[in-house]
C-alpha cells in the first residue's frame, strides 16, 4: 500500500502562511515515520503532537479557554485494523491530549475518559502539565468575550445563540493516515469551540463524530461547528459510504454537499479522509482551514487545494 497522511487544521483558521506551514510540518512529520515502515498510528500520534506544541492551533497549547477563561480540551485517536478508541474530554493540565487518548485506548478497557478522571489517568503517565495559555489567546479571548456580551454579529459566535445569556460578561487539528500494511488510523484534537459552556464536550472525542477508522471501508477526520457534526454522526457517515466503495472523496464530499444545503451555508465544516484503497479526499466549504497531503510518491506535501462545496 502507498503510504499516505492528510493533516487539516482548523475550518476557521486561515489556509495560507503559518497554518499552511505547520499542517505542512505535521504531514512531513507523520510521513517520516511512514516512509521508514512505521505504522499509521504512530504517524497520526505524531502529527497531531506536533500540532498539539504549535500555539497558533486549537489543540493542546494554543487552545481556546471556554466561557470561563479555562481550556478544557477534547481528543480522540482510532485505528482501523480491530477498531480500537481511545479519548479525552473536558479535560484541563493535560501535556499532549492526544498522547493521553492513545494511553486510554492502549491501558483501559474504555474509550472515553472525562474531565479530573482523564487528568489523574494522565498523571499516571507522566501526561499531566499545569496549562498555561499563551498571553495572545488570552487577547484575543478576552476581546471575543467583550463581543458576545455586546451581541456583535462575527462569525466564531454565531452558533452561539442561547449562551450570550450565560456570558454576563478554531478549532481543531486532525490527521488520518494509511501505513505500507494498510493499517488505516485517524485521530483530532480541541480546544472545542470558542466560547462554548464549561463542561460542553462537543464532537471531537466522540467516537463516530469527529473521527472514525476502519480498515475495510477508511478513515475520517472533521473540524467545524460541533453540535451539527454530531447531530449527523458525521464522520461514521462518510465511513459507511466509503465501505460501499465510493472513493474517499467523493464519500466525504457528497456529506458536505448535504449538510452545506440543509443548513442553508450557515455551519463550517472541513473534511478529511483516506478510503481503504488508498485513496485520500478533502474537503471544505470555507475558503478558509489549512490543510496538507502527503503521499509517498510526493517531493513536499501539497496545500491550498481542497476543493470547495457550494450552495446548491
Ligand atoms: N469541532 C470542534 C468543536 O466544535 O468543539
Amino acid at each position: 500500500m502507498k503510504a499516505t497522511i492528510v493533516i487539516h487544521g482548523g475550518a476557521i483558521n486561515p489556509d495560507s502562511g503559518e497554518f499552511a506551514e505547520g499542517v505542512s510540518r505535521a504531514a512531513q512529520k507523520g510521513m517520516e515515520v511512514l516512509a521508514s515502515g512505521g505504522s499509521s498510528l504512530d504517524a497520526v500520534t505524531k502529527a497531531i503532537q506536533l500540532l498539539e506544541q504549535d500555539p497558533i492551533f486549537n489543540a493542546g497549547l494554543g487552545a481556546w479557554p471556554n466561557l470561563s477563561g479555562e481550556v478544557e480540551l477534547d481528543a480522540i485517536i482510532m485505528e482501523g485494523a480491530n477498531l480500537r478508541a481511545g479519548a479525552v474530554a473536558a479535560a484541563q493540565n493535560l501535556k499532549s491530549p492526544i498522547g493521553v487518548a492513545r494511553k486510554v485506548m492502549e491501558e483501559t478497557d474504555h474509550i472515553l475518559l472525562a474531565g479530573r478522571g482523564a487528568e489523574s489517568f494522565a498523571r499516571a503517565f507522566n501526561l499531566y502539565e499545569e496549562h498555561k495559555v499563551p498571553e495572545f489567546r488570552m487577547k484575543e479571548w478576552s476581546a471575543l468575550k467583550k463581543k458576545l456580551q455586546l451581541g456583535e454579529d462575527v462569525p466564531m459566535l454565531q452558533y452561539w445563540k442561547k449562551i450570550k445569556k450565560w456570558a454576563d460578561q478554531g478549532d481543531t487539528v486532525g490527521a488520518v493516515a494509511i501505513d505500507h500494511e494498510g493499517l488505516i488510523s485517524a485521530a483530532t484534537s480541541s480546544g472545542g469551540f470558542p466560547m462554548k459552556l464549561p463542561g460542553r464536550v462537543g464532537d471531537v472525542p466522540i467516537i463516530g463524530c469527529s473521527t472514525y477508522a476502519d480498515n475495510n471501508a477508511g478513515g475520517v477526520s472533521i473540524t467545524g461547528h460541533g453540535e451539527v457534526v454530531m447531530t449527523y454522526s458525521l464522520a461514521k457517515s462518510c465511513i459507511e459510504l466509503m465501505r460501499n466503495g465510493i472513493s474517499a472523496q467523493m464519500a466525504i464530499e457528497s456529506m458536505a454537499e448535504m449538510i452545506n444545503n440543509r443548513t442553508k451555508g450557515k455551519i463550517i465544516l472541513c473534511i478529511i479522509g483516506i478510503d481503504k484503497n488508498g485513496r485520500a479526499g478533502l474537503v471544505r466549504n470555507i475558503d478558509a482551514t489549512p490543510h496538507a497531503l502527503f503521499d509517498e510518491t510526493m517531493k513536499v506535501p501539497k496545500v491550498q487545494f481542497a476543493k470547495k462545496v457550494v450552495l446548491n
